[in-house]
């Protein structure tokens, strides 16, 4: 229904325009030309003019002399039927008149963006820099970024391979997570699989899964995910905060996190550097992913979402909260794939921990020595880890 108003009122827009009966703020009808640089002349070739942007004008007006000073009327009686001056007038931000309530749909009575210019490049129309941004940059090297990780995760896996352990387990179990942390976690993990798997087809689904599909089975699929992410957006929202708060104690700086970077962990050279419960890798995705790039992912799609009161939602608004998120989501799913790997293949016995609560002691001394030694010596309190020496899980 929205839609529908929208291109009522845009139609509205141009009848008005075309006649000459613009709103009050409309420039007088010279005007124009001294703002507006003249609109590019048609290219002979007809075919030429489909991919070109008919809003990109020349820097120099005086390249097609008097047709930019032009009124819609003697524009009218010389090549009847072309009426760029209303387009530049359109261009130019002038607004007319659109039946939809101001504090519901801000610019309504603006039918396209005014023309911009960004330092370094042409004069151009906001929605269109937008465009080109994201089709030009963002997909191609956000999608490039993405495949790269991947190969590289699977290079990794192949070549090395997963983390192992190097002493049996010796069957007491250690509890490493609380049951409000795994269902923190995982109510954060299931909405940011969502999240990712939704918005990865919306950005990229068109290249390797509509020539597959077809258009009206891919329409439906993205009509559905595109739901689905609107909706598991505001639980990540919720679910990333609590994990934050949860686990920010744990993730602060500590002595041996230097050490722990510079030695790489030591993970490939057979012995792991000595951590605390998270070791520096894990606090740099902590800070780096979860936190920075949590909130800004957050903050820009609760703006695409509409549901932070009191902002604009003009265009310009949705476009840059659009590319933040874009860039910020790109590079979160790039760590996160990291972590999954981590988290699941990649480390023998780390999955275990935060599916059942429970570590092996053997894989704590692997992996989290100086957290285990804090846990044996009493310095961590038994709520948060409680042996079994038995080898029998403790509830607590
Ligand atoms: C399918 C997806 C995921 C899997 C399989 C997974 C797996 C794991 C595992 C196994 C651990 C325990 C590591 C350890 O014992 O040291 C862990 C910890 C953690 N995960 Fe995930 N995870 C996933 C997604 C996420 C997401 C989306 C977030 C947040 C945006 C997240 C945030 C954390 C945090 C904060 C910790 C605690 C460690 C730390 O603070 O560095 N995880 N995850």
């Amino acid at each position: 229904m929205k839609n529908v108003f929208s291109i009522v009122s845009a139609f509205a827009l141009t009848l008005v325009l075309a006649s000459g009966q613009v709103g009050a703020q409309s420039p007088p009808a010279s005007a124009p030309a001294a703002a507006i640089p003249a609109v590019q002349a048609a290219p002979a070739d007809a075919r030429a003019v489909k991919s070109q942007n008919i809003f990109e004008v020349k820097p120099d007006a005086s390249q097609e002399p008097g047709y930019a000073a032009q009124t819609n009327g003697e524009r009218a009686k010389v090549q009847p039927g072309n009426n760029a001056p209303m387009w530049r007038q359109v261009g130019s931000g002038v607004t007319g008149y659109s039946s939809l309530p101001k504090d519901q749909a801000p610019e309504a009575g603006v039918l396209i963006q005014p023309f911009v210019q960004y330092p370094g490049s042409r004069l151009t129309n906001a929605g269109e820099a937008w465009r080109q941004t994201r089709n030009q940059w963002i997909i191609p090297y956000g999608g490039s970024l993405v495949l790269i990780a991947l190969g590289a995760l699977g290079l990794f896996y192949w070549r090395v391979g997963p983390i192992k352990l190097h002493e049996k387990p010796t069957g007491r179990m250690i509890m490493r997570f609380t049951l409000f942390e795994r269902a923190a976690h995982w109510a954060n993990a299931i909405a940011f699989c969502i999240l990712a798997i939704s918005g990865l087809i919306m950005a990229f689904g068109k290249f390797f899964l509509l020539p597959v599909m077809g258009l009206s089975l891919f329409g439906w699929l993205t009509y559905l995910l595109k739901n689905a992410h609107n909706f598991a957006g505001p639980v990540f929202a919720v679910s990333l905060l609590i994990v934050i708060i949860t686990f920010v104690r744990d993730n602060l700086p500590a002595k041996g996190d230097l050490s722990w970077v510079l030695k790489g962990g030591g993970m490939l050279g057979g012995e792991e550097v000595k951590s605390g419960r998270f070791n520096a890798g894990e606090k740099i995705v902590f800070w780096g992913g979860v936190f920075l790039l949590g909130l800004i992912v957050i903050g820009s799609g609760l703006v695409m979402d509409k549901l932070i009161p009191g902002l604009g939602y003009e265009r310009g608004t949705m476009q840059l909260a659009h590319l933040v998120h874009s860039v910020s989501n790109i590079l979160m799913v790039v760590m996160f794939m990291a972590h999954i790997y981590l988290g699941t293949v990649g480390t023998e016995g780390a999955y275990q921990g935060m599916k059942t609560g429970y570590v092996d002691e053997t894989w704590a001394k692997a992996h989290h020595a100086l957290w285990l030694e804090d846990v044996k010596s009493g310095k961590i309190p038994p709520q948060r880890s409680a042996t079994a020496v038995s080898g029998q899980p403790v509830q607590v």
